[in-house]
């Protein structure tokens, strides 16, 4: 449990950087407003798990995802391999975000199976 909430702790603070990337390479406005709320909702998530981390009376601790790493790494490569201001490219972002998405649901999903256990 207290290992995932590390990954996850890395994944969030990690999207916070890789995010605006994103936002950057975008070009629909929709898209671009789409992303810059959720860099928003992601900050948030980074100040709930140190809440979470509270909780525990843990430190908030950072373990590095090597699937989030890889989720951004694809992100960007999509990103190089199309043309700015291209629809291509924009769709590349949207798919690469969704990936990004379950994995976040697949591990909160996860950790709130744990907790339950737990209960
Ligand atoms: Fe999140
Ligand atoms: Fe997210």
């Amino acid at each position: 449990m207290h290992d995932s909430l590390k990954d996850i702790y890395w994944a969030e603070k990690h999207l916070t950087k890789a995010i605006p990337k994103m936002i950057r390479a975008a070009t629909n406005e929709t898209l671009i407003s789409a992303l810059e709320d959720h860099l928003e909702v992601t900050e948030g998530h980074v100040s709930r798990l140190e809440e979470v981390f509270e909780l525990f009376g843990k430190k908030a601790q950072a373990k590095k995802c090597e699937a989030m790493e890889g989720l951004t790494k694809e992100a960007e490569s999509i990103i190089e391999e199309t043309e700015e201001g291209t629809s291509t490219r924009d769709v590349g972002i949207i798919m690469a975000a969704k990936k990004v998405e379950h994995y976040e649901i697949a591990t909160y999903g996860g950790l709130t199976q744990l907790q339950k256990q737990w209960d």
